[in-house]
Parts: structure tokens; C-alpha cells; sequence
């Protein structure tokens, strides 16, 4: 087990920075995932730790050793990708043992091991048959096997349940975090998907053509996303951005668009005033952070009008048009709207954002 630390660490492929001087902390027996879409730089970086990729500059250090010129073998770790790369003519068994075969273990050790790790993702049923014999995910579970019976330092996966359908998915998620709770070993999860990221790691480390844009928890990195990037990427249905004026009126800061004028909170106010003063701002909110009605409320509002409804599983989506943007609202599939017709929203002001417009960070 162990504690593994990114220290300005850049790769470079000829002058392309892939990984630009990326700092993370992993502590011990953690789930830490990277997050990003394709060609952010998560398989870079996780070559860089499993030594198969060499480090431009900076170091990586597993409990504060840098293992920069260690070779690959010594650093200890087991790395799962999205190809299983299963040996074809060998079966569940003998795929499962090759890593320790290779180490000189004893055959009787050995048996136990991969038994063991049979048992725990519940293959031990499989071990005589050859991969051309399994479902997608009964392979992904004997390259997974394959990673622990090695009883290794950390765990590198990168994206190994990606092309698996949606069910099974699903299913491998609350596998593969339950298995690492039990093992207690580190690991590093690479994935495009937020939802995995979200519902397994205990750090996210959310990147961007090769930058580290936020590390947090999945609360954090959801409730407060350090910029609108961040606040986009995660979150299905995605966050809704609309560009506002500020206006005080009567010791109020308003936000204000051709479709609405709504004071922000007290301790948004304090926040929107201190330091410098944006030029221009964005909201940004999320589709279940507003209610929607068909009779316009008391308060402030938002009036658009609605474009289109969906249903999504237990609730609906009703995408609705204001002058300049088109938002999403989560609701219940008990609302009767219709499309063309005039609606009205009342936003949970504690849970609206503010970005820069020019830089994308968040004001709050
Ligand atoms: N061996 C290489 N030589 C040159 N450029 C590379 C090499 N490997 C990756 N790259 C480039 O580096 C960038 C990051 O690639 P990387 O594979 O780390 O992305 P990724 O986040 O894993 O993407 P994906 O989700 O598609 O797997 C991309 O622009 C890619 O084209
Ligand atoms: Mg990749």
C-alpha cells in the first residue's frame, strides 16, 4: 500500500505537453479517479506512474520515495486497461496465475491466491474455461483478478469497464469500489465518465488538455466547481450557463437578463463585491436547482417559454427557451406544460453559480 504524490509532473511528446505540471496528493489506501474527456491526458498519466511512459519533468513519489528511474517491475503496481489483453490459448486459471508464475511463486501459493481472488469476484465457477468463453464482463473481472492476485502496492485502471453496456457497468462500479474497500490497496481510476467518478472515488481529479482543473470530493467538486469548465463537465443533465447583468437596486445586486431580474443571496452579494469585480458574469445552475409552473409565482422568477419535454426514467426534462439560451429544468412527470407555452421558474438561489464570463472561474 501507499501513498502516491504527483509533483509538478509534466509529460511532453516532442513539444506536445500532454500532462502539464500536474500536483496531486493520494493518501494511502485511497480512491483517487481522473476525470476528463479523450486526449485530456489521463492514460499519460497513468503510464508515467506504472513506468511505462517516461517523466518529462517533476517527480511522482510513492510514500514520499520518487520512483522517477525505478523500472517497472520494482514499483509494484498491477494496471488494468480497457483491453484486457487476456492470453488467448490459456484459461481463467492459468491467466489469473501468470503474474505470479513469472515471480517463481510456489504452485500451492499460487492455487491459493487465485483462488481466493476467484472467489472474491465470484468466478471461481469460470477457472477452467478460456476467454473466448466469457461475457465482456466475466473478462473484465479475470483482468481484474489478474491485478490482485499480485497483492500489489497500487492499482492502476484506466478506464476498464468502458465498453461493457450500461447494466454491467453499473453493476462493475459497485464491484470494483467495494473490492478496493476490502483490499484497502491505493488506487488510481481513469475515466471519461463522470458518473463513475463520482459514485466511486473518494478524490476526483478533474482534468482539461492536460491541466489538473480541480481536486475534491465528489461533493466538492459538484457543489463547488472552481470554474465553469469543471461545472459543465460534471453533472448530467449538464449545468445551465446564462450570461447576466448586475444591476443594484435598492441595496440589492440583481442579476438580470432580458427574461429575469433576481436578487442574489446576502452572502452572495458580500462574495460578488469583494475583490476585483468581474467585467461580465455567467450563471450557472443546474436543471434540479429550479422549479418550474405553469402559473407564475409570487417571487422572482424566470419566464420562458417551453421548447420541448422529455421523460428521463422517474422524471422529466423540460427544456425551456429564454431570449438568448435555451435551459433544462428537472421536474416531476406529473407536469402538464406543453410546448410554445409560457412557464415560469423559481430558482434555489443558494445553489446558483457565478463565473467570469471572460475567465470561467467561479466567483463563487
Ligand atoms: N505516444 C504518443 N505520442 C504522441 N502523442 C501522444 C502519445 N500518446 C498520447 N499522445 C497525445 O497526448 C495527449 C493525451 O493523450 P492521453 O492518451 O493521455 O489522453 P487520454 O486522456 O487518456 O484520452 P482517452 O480518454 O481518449 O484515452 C493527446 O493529445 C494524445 O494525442
Ligand atoms: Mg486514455
Amino acid at each position: 500500500m501507499a501513498k502516491v504524490s504527483f509533483r509538478n509532473v509534466w509529460k511532453k511528446y516532442g513539444d506536445l505537453p500532454a500532462v502539464k505540471d500536474l500536483n496531486i496528493e493520494c493518501p494511502d489506501g485511497s480512491f483517487l479517479s481522473i476525470l476528463g474527456p479523450s486526449g485530456c491526458g489521463k492514460s499519460s498519466t497513468m503510464r508515467m506512474v506504472a513506468g511505462l511512459e517516461h517523466i518529462t519533468a517533476g517527480q511522482i513519489l510513492f510514500d514520499e520515495r520518487p520512483i522517477n528511474n525505478l523500472a517497472p517491475k520494482d514499483r509494484d503496481v498491477a494496471m488494468v486497461f480497457e483491453n484486457y489483453a487476456l492470453y488467448p490459448h490459456k484459461s481463467v486459471f492459468e491467466n489469473m496465475a501468470n503474474p505470479l508464475k513469472l515471480r517463481g511463486q510456489d504452485p500451492d501459493r499460487i492455487k491459493e491466491r487465485v483462488t481466493a481472488a476467484a472467489n472474491l469476484l465470484e468466478i471461481s465457477e469460470l477457472l477452467q474455461r478460456r476467454p473466448q468463453e466469457l461475457s465482456g464482463g466475466q473478462k473484465q473481472r479475470v483482468a481484474i483478478g489478474r491485478a490482485i492476485v499480485r497483492e500489489p502496492n497500487l492499482f492502476l485502471f484506466d478506464e476498464p469497464i468502458a465498453h461493457l453496456d450500461a447494466k454491467l457497468r453499473a453493476h462493475m462500479r459497485g464491484e470494483i469500489k467495494h473490492l478496493q474497500r476490502t483490499l484497502g490497496t491505493t488506487m488510481i481510476y481513469v475515466t471519461h465518465d463522470q458518473l463513475e467518478a463520482m459514485s466511486m472515488a473518494d478524490q476526483i481529479a478533474v482534468m482539461h488538455e492536460g491541466e489538473l482543473q480541480q481536486l475534491g470530493t465528489p461533493r466538492e467538486v459538484y457543489n463547488k466547481p472552481v470554474n465553469a469548465w469543471v461545472a459543465g463537465f460534471v453533472g448530467e443533465p449538464a449545468m445551465n450557463f446564462v450570461d447576466v447583468g448586475l444591476q443594484h437596486k435598492a441595496d440589492k445586486i440583481h442579476f438580470t437578463h432580458p427574461n429575469f431580474s433576481i436578487a442574489v443571496t446576502e452572502e452572495q452579494q458580500r462574495l460578488l463585491t469583494a475583490g476585483t469585480w468581474p467585467n461580465a458574469l455567467r450563471m450557472g445552475i443546474r436543471p434540479d436547482a429550479m422549479s418550474i409552473s405553469m402559473t407564475r409565482p409570487k417571487g422572482d422568477h424566470i419566464t420562458g417559454k417551453i421548447f420541448v419535454t422529455e421523460l428521463l426514467g422517474g422524471d422529466m426534462i423540460v427544456d425551456v427557451d429564454l431570449e438568448d439560451s435555451r435551459i433544462r429544468v428537472k421536474t416531476s412527470t406529473e407536469f402538464e406544460g406543453l410546448e410554445g407555452e409560457t412557464c415560469y421558474m423559481t430558482v434555489n438561489r443558494d445553489k446558483w453559480h457565478a463565473f467570469s464570463k471572460d475567465t470561467g472561474s467561479a466567483v463563487y
